[in-house]
């Protein structure tokens, strides 16, 4: 039977296509083509052994179905498949020949026992547990027949995924083989869409995701704080300051941080107070001190609030949301602002400073970015800083990257040439990988 496939891979994913390495490991950048690659592959590998057992497994099962199960039964021709591919879990796509490919999800690893697998494809492999690797699936390759894999992610932190992608650059290692890529090699996705990216998000994710590197720091959002040599308590400040305020939620803390013309922190406030007339109070007394021309509230909970202060403190108040992606720029628009120096915190800051060093980010699913404090710590005053560092929000509809208030007030432009410079320091960087 003669099949025509209507897929050309692009040069990269021909490379792995040539490759038969028993391990082969992708380390390619968002969008890069990585799934599409290792399905092709994977549909080849079904058609030419008959008989033999097949595995994709993702992070979530979710995943699997969306990102393996749904474009396999794209791919292959209908004429290939024993009949509809079985839908309940684990979702299966059978092929004349005999062959199966099971989709299967590494939150559930007691689902993962079992051998004789033939090949298995880990996808986003850098989220799943190294013990998932290590005690179920690498084990069932051991079976008869010997089974191979393809293991695919962005980098994330050094886990076991960093590991073999190692060893696939080692020559005196044997049945590896890995490479590196960043989105760029992509012909599908256009160059303008990576451009966009290294516009708006900080540098270093942008290198994790999009050139595919790993970082030092792992998943700190605020790598270099630059800590001032001055100190809160008798630091006047200049004028205009910026407040940001956070409001509580779950027993945590109100938090007012204020910021000043050259982008000191000059106050920090933070309380547990649950009544609103010491919260008002609180915000009050810090507006009394600096006279800023903006509060900006976290209004995300309650709209209600923003009107209360405005009305009965008779301040200029701006509730922002941060819902909707809102929180994600606001940070991001934080860690780019710190990263240019923007920024400098009081050497008395304290809890400041340690809620912005443990300040982290992870990728979701679907390669956005997402942040958070780790479970056991607070953000409140990271959150406060995200909103006085910000500009109106007002005609943000009008904005496709949120300009750094600081950038504006100290340069007397339009903030811009953070995400500029942004842009040349990752052309740099890849620059440098194209000469590596
Ligand atoms: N050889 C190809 N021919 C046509 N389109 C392709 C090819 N390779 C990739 N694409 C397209 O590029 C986009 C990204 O591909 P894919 O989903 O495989 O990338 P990925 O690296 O797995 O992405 P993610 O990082 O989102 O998981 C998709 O729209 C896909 O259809
Ligand atoms: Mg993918």
């Amino acid at each position: 039977m003669n099949v025509e496939l209507k897929w050309e891979p692009h040069d990269e994913q021909r490379k792995f296509l040539d490759r038969d390495e028993r391990f082969r490991v992708l380390c390619w950048g968002r969008r890069s083509g990585k799934n599409e690659a290792a399905l092709i592959d994977l549909f080849v590998f079904a058609v030419e052994n008959p008989d033999s057992t097949c595995w994709w497994v993702s992070p979530s099962y979710t995943q699997s179905n969306d990102y393996g199960f749904d474009r396999l039964v794209e791919i292959v021709p209908e004429v290939l498949l024993d009949g509809d591919p079985k839908r309940s879990a684990p979702r299966e796509v059978q092929f004349i020949n005999g062959s199966v490919v099971v989709f299967k999800s590494a939150d559930r690893p007691k689902t993962l026992k079992g051998g004789g697998v033939a090949h298995c494809v880990l996808d986003e492999a850098a989220s799943i547990p190294s013990g998932v690797w290590h005690e179920y699936v690498r084990p069932t390759l051991s079976d008869k027949p010997i089974g191979d894999a393809v293991i695919l992610s962005t980098p994330k932190s050094k886990n076991w995924f960093h590991d073999v992608f190692r060893k696939g650059q080692d020559e005196s290692v044997g049945g590896y083989w890995s490479s590196h890529a960043t989105t760029f090699v992509n012909p599908f996705v256009p160059d303008s869409e990576v451009e966009a990216a290294k516009g708006e998000l900080p540098t270093r994710i942008f290198e994790q995701e999009y050139l595919a590197e790993w970082q030092q720091d792992g998943g700190s959002v605020f790598p270099e704080i630059s800590i001032g040599s001055y100190s809160m308590d008798g630091y006047e400040g200049e004028s205009p300051f910026s407040i940001g305020v956070d409001f509580a939620r779950h027993e945590a803390y109100t938090a007012v941080v204020v910021l000043d013309a050259v982008g000191r922190v000059a106050d920090t406030r933070r309380t547990q107070a649950v009544s609103w007339r010491e919260i008002q109070g609180m915000i009050e007394g810090v507006a009394d001190r600096y006279a800023p021309n903006t509060v900006r509230v976290d209004a995300t909970r309650d709209n209600k609030i923003t009107e209360d202060l405005r009305r009965e403190s008779g301040l200029t108040v701006e509730g922002v949301s941060f819902s909707g992606g809102r929180k994600r720029e606001l940070i991001e628009n934080l860690a780019a602002t710190m990263e240019q120096g923007e920024i400098e915190v009081a050497s008395d800051a304290g809890q400041l400073q340690r809620e912005l060093e443990a300040f982290e980010y992870s990728v979701t699913s679907r390669g956005h970015p997402q942040y958070s404090a780790p479970s056991d710590m607070d953000d409140d005053m990271v959150d406060a800083a995200a909103l006085a560092a910000h500009q109106d929000f007002t005609d943000r509809e009008n904005k496709s990257v949120l300009t750094p208030v600081l950038g504006s007030v100290r340069r007397g432009s339009s903030g811009r040439r953070s995400a500029r410079s942004k842009t040349a320091q990752a052309e740099r960087q890849l620059e440098r990988l194209r000469h590596n």
